[in-house]
């Protein structure tokens, strides 16, 4: 584990030494290093919380749990995960910047997490994303960078206020249901707004 990390702090040094930017090169409008590094550490927190809804979704889609309905609403919010990351990577390469890219963790499914256990643990996954977010737009709003405060404000607060109060929604009326039978009715309610389409389980 150690060695992996020394390893990867070499390459990571390695690659930073070998590509040609500075604070003050041509391709980059005063992008300070600060707001470049806080755009890295959102690039990760994103692709960490893709994965972590993929693995939520996994588990719910696995056969011997069969809660499709929450496996595709984990699916969805997987990809919207990824694509914020990709939206983060996108702006630092226009800025000049160089995106790093997580190292993958292998993460079990955990086939015993309840309905309530899941969404109240997104919930926490979103309050976390949020508050990243805001200490970036302050890093950015101390370094004058207006671009990125604009970036990140018009185009990731919402989808955050939004998620938010989403999955608030879903935590409480879970929290109402009190039989197997309602859980089972919420997750066919999911599955028709967040339906998992993959072709083979359509023929069931
Ligand atoms: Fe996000």
């Amino acid at each position: 584990m150690l060695l992996t990390h020394i390893q990867r702090t070499l390459w990571l040094r390695n690659v930073l030494e070998r590509v040609p930017f500075r604070e003050n090169s041509y391709y980059r409008h005063k992008y300070c290093p600060e707001v470049e590094a806080a755009i890295n550490k959102q690039i990760q927190a994103e692709q960490e919380a893709a994965l972590k809804y993929l693995n939520m979704a996994v588990s719910f889609l696995h056969p011997s749990v069969s809660r499709l309905g929450a496996g595709g609403f984990f699916m969805k919010m997987y990809h919207e995960e990824f694509q914020h990351s990709e939206e983060f990577i996108h702006y630092q390469l226009s800025r000049g910047g160089v995106p790093l890219i997580n190292g993958l963790k292998i993460q079990t499914p955990n086939i015993k997490i309840t309905m309530i256990e899941a969404f109240k643990q997104a919930l926490d996954l979103e309050h976390n994303v949020t508050e990243l977010i805001q200490d970036l737009i302050g890093i950015a709003e101390k370094a004058k960078d207006y671009h990125c405060v604009d970036f990140v404000t018009s185009i990731f607060m919402t989808d955050q206020m939004d998620s938010i109060n989403k999955i608030s929604h879903h935590v409480t009326e879970i929290a109402r249901l009190c039989d197997e039978y309602g859980l089972w009715n919420y997750d066919q309610h999911l599955a028709t707004t967040y339906p998992y389409n993959h072709k083979s389980l359509k023929k069931l």
